[in-house]
């Protein structure tokens, strides 16, 4: 199967092709890399014209304009390359009969409720970001209906494998598929993710000898880039994978809670104020608790504990400190 990524050189898109690249399916070429050259999210004749040079037989979209707070200052653009270049993608994907996973968030949901969200329930996202991704969500499983996809009915989680008691599939398996992955807070690319972030401000904060303050009040899934990338290759090696999905590591913690795993794990040990997320003044505004109740996965293994996950990033996070503490 011919697998293609967009926005194969950002963070998930890096780990996602690393794990493609392991699957026996994807051939001996391995799957196909696109990047901004390629696929321009401002370009509206972009999808077609990939689509035609490399006729993938599924496209993984994962390219995102990710700058949450340049998505509230600009929520115009944050539409153009979060909703309508999806638009765009969903229409020629479904023009060539080729398949389509759109990687989105978990700020589709307000995270107003202690309850976590499963697939189906209402969405209201918080901020311009979480908008665009919603209006993405919603413009490919409009361009996948059209043709009755598996995968494009409704928000009502992932599709029961033909065969399986209950499957609404049966002869059905044939022809595109969509599905929508929905995530929460990646880590895994040290210098770039938050347990980078908050070791340079805790080093920072220890240097001025001030507390360190940190967010209480916002609650989220920490998700590891090469766990999210082997259950998306997972995915996608199944028959049927079509639906709405919500893939994250286990666990769910504060900011501060999570901050304060990542200095168990290096030792660091900042003086802590606990403070509410109104303290900070951004122009976005994340949802407080927007937690995606998981969705199985085809081997029926659960992701792992993001603690798990944590101990075997820190080395790789403990040597990008160590080597660039010069330099900061
Ligand atoms: N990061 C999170 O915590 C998180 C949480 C939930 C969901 N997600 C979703 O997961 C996906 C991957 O996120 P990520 O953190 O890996 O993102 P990322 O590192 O910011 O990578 C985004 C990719 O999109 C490309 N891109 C951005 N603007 C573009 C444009 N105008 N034209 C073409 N390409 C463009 C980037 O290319 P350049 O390198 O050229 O800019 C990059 O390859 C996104 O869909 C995001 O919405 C992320």
């Amino acid at each position: 199967m011919k697998v293609a990524v967009i926005g194969a050189d950002g963070r998930l898109g890096r780990a996602l092709v690393a794990a493609l690249e392991e699957a026996p399916w994807t051939g001996p070429s391995g799957p196909v890399a696109w990047d901004r050259p390629d696929h321009d999210l401002d370009d509206a004749g972009a999808a077609d014209r990939v689509l035609g040079r490399d006729r993938p037989d599924v496209v993984v979209h994962v390219a995102a304009w990710t700058d949450v707070d340049g998505c509230a200052l600009d929520p115009a653009l944050a539409m153009r390359r979060n909703a309508t270049a999806v638009g765009e993608l969903a229409t020629a994907c479904v023009e060539r009969g080729v398949s389509m996973v759109l990687v989105s968030t978990n700020e589709v949901f307000a995270g107003d409720r202690a309850a976590a969200y499963a697939p189906g329930d209402p969405v209201g996202p918080a901020n311009p970001y979480g908008a665009s991704k919603l209006v993405g969500e919603e413009a490919a499983r409009a361009a996948f209906a059209a043709v009755g996809a598996i995968g494009a009915e409704a928000r009502d989680g992932p599709v029961a494998a033909d065969g399986e008691p209950d499957s609404p599939l049966a002869g059905r398996v044939a022809g595109p598929q969509l599905a929508i992955v929905r995530t929460a807070w990646l880590f895994g690319s040290p210098g770039t993710d938050f347990p980078s972030r908050i070791l340079v401000a805790a080093d920072r904060a220890l240097a001025d000898g001030r507390p360190l303050r940190l967010v209480a009040d916002e609650v989220g899934q920490p998700t590891y880039l090469p766990d999210l990338a082997e259950a998306i290759t997972e995915l996608l090696g199944a028959p049927v994978f079509g639906g709405t999905h919500h893939l994250t590591n286990r666990g769910a913690v504060s900011r501060a809670g999570w901050a304060r795993e990542t200095f168990a794990l290096s030792g660091i040990a900042p003086e802590i104020e606990e403070v509410p997320l109104a303290a900070f003044d951004r122009p976005s505004r994340p949802p407080r608790h927007a937690v995606l109740a998981p969705t199985p996965l085809p081997g029926g293994e659960p992701m792992r504990d993001h603690e798990a996950a944590m101990a075997d990033y820190a080395p790789a996070l403990l040597r990008w400190l160590a080597t660039t503490a010069g330099s900061r």
